[in-house]
């Protein structure tokens, strides 16, 4: 396993994503414990991007429950039905939302969120996790992030 990820300085954001993709694959391969695969790759996606917040909820006791994240301290528990996890959760698809107070029932565990996206992943058919990344600036995250954190949720799901 790679001890430091490579991160080109001058790159385009789709670079970011293509070179921060293998390097997250090779960084969970041959890890079993789901903990400790989830906290590297929110580690791997804060280094990459800097983002304010970045994390997982986790489907437990028929809520969503925090688990790895880099940033301030979060919601614990997220029901169903509340906020943008929630419905990213219910949809099952990822919810980008470019100003968070535009988005009605979004949570607002930091009021210096300002747009959001949450990607939903799969486990037998089911939705079993959400990566929410969450940015201090207006209409931060576009299709190349949705792209990206997607095909991250695909690395992740094969380890889940
Ligand atoms: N804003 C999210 C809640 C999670 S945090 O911001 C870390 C939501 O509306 O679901």
């Amino acid at each position: 396993m790679a001890e430091n990820l490579f991160i080109p300085e001058t790159a385009s954001k789709r670079e970011v994503y293509d070179t921060l993709l293998p390097q997250i694959e090779s960084l969970v391969a041959g890890e079993s414990d789901l903990t400790a695969n989830l906290a590297n790759v929110a580690a791997a996606l804060k280094q990459a991007f800097g983002f304010f917040w970045v994390g997982f909820y986790l489907v437990k006791d028929s809520q969503l429950v925090v688990g790895p994240f880099q940033g301030p301290i979060a919601c614990t528990r997220i029901a169903f039905d509340k906020g943008v996890c929630g419905a990213c959760y219910t949809r099952r698809e990822t919810i980008l939302v470019p100003d968070v107070e535009q988005f009605p029932g979004h949570i607002a565990c930091s009021s210096d969120s300002r747009s959001e996206i949450v990607v939903p992943g799969f486990k037998n058919g089911a939705v079993a996790l959400v990566l929410d990344v969450d940015s201090d600036r207006l209409n931060d995250f576009d299709a190349q992030d949705q792209e990206g954190l997607e095909k991250l949720m695909k690395i992740v799901e094969r380890i889940l």
